[in-house]
């Protein structure tokens, strides 16, 4: 993934205040916490878990329950899967993840660390253009900091330094680095590929027959899946078969909060078309995906679209298939982006590695009726990461506001907030508790929607701005007399008056509407 870290600061606002938030609002904790946590797994909490509930749930009501006309103006034709997270190993054999899903990996004899080592960058003095004894100093790209120390010891301006990435420098000069952990040169190995599959074993024997795998991608199971769906649901080339799930890799590096984890979900597309169709296809998959992710709320500058270059295709892309990926400028790439989404023309790849790899071979090629034809159909993919989207919504959503008691409030659209509403007494007595909670009862059966009646009504708004509410309805005296309550808008701060039968109309519109 390119432009994924950069020294610059972030645009806005840093990533420690938006990591603080989410702790302490219960949107996104460390896994196993009181244990000190377990790198590179993340667990949310009450509202992170609606958020993210809210992303995945727009994602398959708007590409499976009701996904926008296709090019050809008629209404696509999508259908859900739920595969297993572990498979036959074969399966992997055949796509290629056995044999194909390695990052080269470098490792550090001193302090037994270990990087990707396209991840590290080396540090080089300009005396030591002279001097072959001068060290050079690696780190773990967009972590200087992380070396600041050493470098001051040595008294190493990395302001003079060249920047220079290590897979750019022959092996034969790893003698003179210092590895990001270490303090003496010549510590780091030369690259060895490290399959990022997590393996098991099933049954009571571990052994090379009972070896399997977390799946590394949701998409194999669509494929492996892809024949009994055509055989039992009616739906004809195009069509789709989508997915949400886990996906497991044994990332070398995680990092940067949620965005590179080791256990994540995803939410994938397969959609099959006949082998000549996808410059019709491809196109139209990737600008109706970069206009969804617009339409959850990441609608400014903070995204793009990236053409991929020739040397960046997958293994399964042969030449002059199309790949793109949707990407958002989080604080920890700006002013780079890092990915979201990739969307990429599969071709007929997969769907005939597993027809070889289990014996059927041609037997399993598509019979298209219209043609009177059999083939293997080609695949645009639209594979997105359900967690790099939460914490885009996340990073996108936190507006530092001093002028409010919470100092910052998240301005989630209507649809991605994880509470909708809250309803507030003004004081806890009068008669105003009983209509709270008799509205709270009414709404709570269509949307996540929170009673708080305890502290000023100033205190519960700033818990609501922090949560990223969009509307509190304030039931006061004037509710008891006139039947209205008011409105608060979360980032206007404007209040308006309702009639209280009107609430659930009011908000419907705004999420829904
Ligand atoms: N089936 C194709 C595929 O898996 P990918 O680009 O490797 O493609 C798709 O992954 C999406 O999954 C990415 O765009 C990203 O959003 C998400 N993803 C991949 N690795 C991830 C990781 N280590 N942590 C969080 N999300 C990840």
């Amino acid at each position: 993934m390119a432009n994924e870290t950069s020294t610059q600061p972030a645009p806005v606002h840093s990533m420690d205040e938006i990591v603080a938030l989410c702790r302490r609002r219960g949107f996104i904790w460390q896994s196993s916490e009181v244990y000190g946590g377990i790198n590179g797994f993340w667990d949310y909490g009450p509202l992170g878990t609606e958020l993210k509930r809210n992303l995945k749930n727009a994602w398959w009501s708007d590409v499976v329950t009701c996904p926008p006309d296709g090019p050809d103006g008629r209404p696509l034709q999508i259908v859900g899967l739920d595969s297993t997270i572990i498979m036959n190993p074969k399966v992997w054999e055949a796509s290629g993840h056995v044999a194909g899903f390695n990052d080269p990996m470098v490792d550090c004899r001193q302090s037994k660390a270990r990087y990707r080592a396209d991840h590290l960058v080396v540090l080089q003095p300009a005396e030591g253009a002279t001097n072959a004894d001068t060290p050079w100093y690696a780190f773990v790209e967009g972590q200087l900091d992380s070396i600041a120390k050493k470098l001051k010891k040595a008294k190493v301006d990395p302001e003079a330094c060249q920047q220079v990435p290590l897979p750019e420098l022959p092996v034969a000069s790893y003698a003179r680095i210092i590895g990001p952990d270490a303090d003496k040169p010549g510590t780091l190995t030369e690259p060895r590929q490290f399959n990022l599959m997590f393996e098991t074993w099933i049954g009571a024997v571990r052994d090379e027959d009972s070896r399997a795998y977390l799946r590394p991608e949701t998409a194999q199971g669509i494929f492996t899946q892809f024949w009994n769906v055509v055989d039992t649901s009616r739906v004809k080339v195009p069509f789709g078969i989508a997915q949400v799930g886990k996906a497991f890799r044994n990332e070398v590096t995680p990092r940067n909060f949620t965005f590179r984890s080791r256990e994540f979900e995803q939410m994938e597309i397969e959609f099959f078309i006949p082998p000549d169709a996808a410059a019709e296809w491809y196109p139209w998959w990737r600008d109706n995906r970069f206009a969804w992710w617009q339409s959850v709320g990441l609608a400014g500058d903070n995204l793009q679209l990236r053409e991929h270059e020739a040397d960046e295709l997958a293994h399964y892309a042969r030449e002059g298939a199309g790949t793109s990926d949707i990407e958002y400028r989080f604080p920890f790439t700006a002013p780079g982006f890092g990915e979201l989404e990739g969307v990429a023309h599969r071709t007929d790849y997969d769907l005939r590695q597993h027809a070889e790899h289990c014996g059927k071979g041609d037997k399993l090629r598509y019979f298209d009726t219209d043609r009177n034809e059999r083939y293997f159909p080609h695949v645009i993919e639209p594979s997105a990461g359900a967690d790099r989207g939460t914490l885009a919504l996340l990073c996108e959503a936190y507006t530092p506001d001093p002028d409010r008691p919470s100092g910052v409030y998240m301005n989630f659209t209507p649809r991605m907030a994880p509470i909708k509403a809250a309803i507030l007494p003004l004081v806890a007595k009068d008669g105003m508790p009983e209509v709270a909670e008799n509205l709270y009862r009414q709404l709570r059966r269509r949307w996540p929607v929170q009673l708080d009646v305890k502290q000023t009504v100033g205190k519960r708004y700033a818990r609501m701005d922090e949560a990223g509410t969009p509307y509190c309805f304030t039931i006061d005296g004037q509710t008891l007399e006139d039947q209205t309550v008011t409105v608060r808008h979360r980032d206007t701060l404007e209040q308006q008056r309702i009639n209280i039968d009107q609430v659930p109309s009011f908000l419907e519109q705004k999420i829904e509407g």
